[in-house]
């Protein structure tokens, strides 16, 4: 049996009903929101937070749309009270939040402060006595500006600092949390952070792009060893963005364009992790050599309890013979639907890889960690958003989850990015994927329509679970 989770009060966009089979997801499917610290909590300098290089990055003219940072984003900080009240409106049951390391440890490494960690302290009680269940994301991008100065993530020691901030983290935390993640989108720290330069730290260096994929995954081994020894009880995972990759045309050089941006977005990050190294092609097709040490492939390897998923957009490439490594070019694609980033619309991708994560990595626990849209939202005279675009994105892409649930992926949760409109990294806030419409100027949040949406289909796959009880 289905369920359709268009709800009468907000059809789709297209006036069409997407059916999500609900019935294919687990009875204790989680249902939740994300966020990261940089991007909503402000307090950049409150309580002994020291700089991020992301607060370097957006404070350097002409890095972000408008200059704008974080210094004050969706003043989290002081708001997460009200932020898990909104939490509870839309009935989620998790909420996956990335702690600040320039909070918890401002100086890199060394001791550990304090006031820190009382604020995370404080938000997964709160999210507790709200029955929401807390999902940790250790690195969300924001790495101490003082250890960038050190060299950043090409250096091994930066791996080895970030898992001792993991395990004072898990120390302090590991009694309520369960569920944690090492980083976040690693491929963005890397080659965007290090290779095309437009997110922090905005290099443009395929050495040091190669060195800090291979340290950031050395680093979330090492996290994984300090976090289950500091929290036995811990389950613990990794959140990489995929996407599916399309030759542009049947050309053979298109052909091997295409798996080599797979090289590049996919299996880089997925093959060490599966105790499978890192890919052959890609080694060859940087040129640059592994900072390996006896016994790091092993670490990167450790068991996973889950992997998650975050998915966006599809990609076709092209070949592009005399282009930097990987040697493609993305081609854009006329005549199919996108988002306000431009991305295209796709939600057949997030079924593929599911199944793919499935069959070839022989996945046992997915979670999808982020997948949203930004649309530009108008807020109408009465103070509502109605957002149709993003319901039907919203609603396409659920359905594209159950569909690959019920073909056989384990799939436990899913994450709506995101609970708020925050900071979207170098795009500033003129991208909105909230959930929930967020006044800059008076912080005013307003449940959006898709956030509407998305506590009808809680709520509906609540209701199936409860009658076949
Ligand atoms: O806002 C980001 C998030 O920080 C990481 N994943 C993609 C989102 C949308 O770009």
């Amino acid at each position: 049996m289905t369920s359709t989770a268009s709800s009468p009060s907000s059809p789709s966009s297209e006036g069409t009903s997407v059916t999500i089979d609900l019935a294919a997801l687990p009875h204790d499917f989680l249902w939740g929101t994300a966020t990261a610290a940089y991007q909503i909590e402000g307090a950049v300098a409150e309580d002994g937070r020291a700089p991020s290089i992301w607060d370097t990055f957006s404070h350097t003219p002409g890095k972000v749309a408008n200059d704008d940072n974080g210094d004050v984003a969706c003043d989290h900080y002081h708001r997460w009270r009200e932020d898990i009240a909104l939490m509870r409106q839309l009935g989620a049951d998790a909420y996956r939040l990335s702690i600040a390391w320039p909070r918890i440890v401002p100086g890199g490494d060394g001791p550990a402060n304090a006031k820190g960690l009382a604020f995370y302290d404080q938000v997964i009680d709160g999210l507790l006595e709200a029955g929401i269940t807390p999902s940790v994301t250790l690195y969300h991008w924001d790495l101490p500006q003082v250890l960038q100065d050190r060299g950043g993530w090409p250096e091994r020691a930066t791996a080895e600092h970030f898992a001792a901030y993991a395990s004072v983290v898990a120390e302090r935390l590991g009694d309520r949390v369960t569920h944690w993640a090492t980083l976040n989108e690693p491929l963005c720290s890397a080659w965007i952070g290090h290779l095309e330069g437009t997110m922090a730290p905005g290099l443009k260096d395929l050495t040091a792009a190669v060195r800090a994929s291979y340290h950031l995954l050395l680093g979330h081994g090492l996290a994984t060893q300090a976090i289950r020894a500091a929290a036995p009880g811990a389950r613990v995972g990794i959140v990489n963005n995929l996407s599916t990759i399309h030759p542009a045309t049947d050309r053979p050089e298109d052909v091997s364009a295409a798996r080599r941006m797979d090289g590049h977005t996919n299996r880089w990050w997925l093959d060490p992790v599966h105790g499978r190294g890192f890919p052959a092609d890609m080694r060859e097709e940087y040129g640059v050599e592994l900072p390996e040490q006896q016994g790091d492939l092993t670490t990167i390897a450790a068991p996973l309890d889950w992997l998650g998923l975050n998915y966006y957009f599809p990609q076709t490439v092209a070949d592009d013979p005399t282009g930097p490594a990987p040697r493609v070019r993305t081609v854009r694609r006329s005549g199919v639907p996108r988002t306000g980033m431009d991305w295209e619309v796709d939600a057949s991708g997030i079924e593929d890889l599911l199944l793919r994560l499935t069959d070839e990595y022989g996945a046992r626990k997915l979670y999808v960690t982020e997948n949203g849209s930004a649309f530009p939202d108008v807020v109408r005279p009465d103070g509502t958003v109605d957002d149709p675009e993003r319901q039907d994105y919203l609603v396409k892409h659920l359905a594209a989850c159950a569909s690959a649930a019920r073909k056989g992926a384990p799939l436990a949760g899913y994450f709506a990015w995101s609970l708020l409109d925050n900071f979207e990294w170098a795009y500033g806030y003129d991208k909105r994927f909230g959930l929930v419409h967020v006044d800059y100027r008076t912080q005013t949040r307003t449940i959006k329509g898709t956030g509407h949406r998305y506590a009808d289909i809680i709520r509906a796959h609540r209701e199936r679970g409860r009658k076949a009880a």
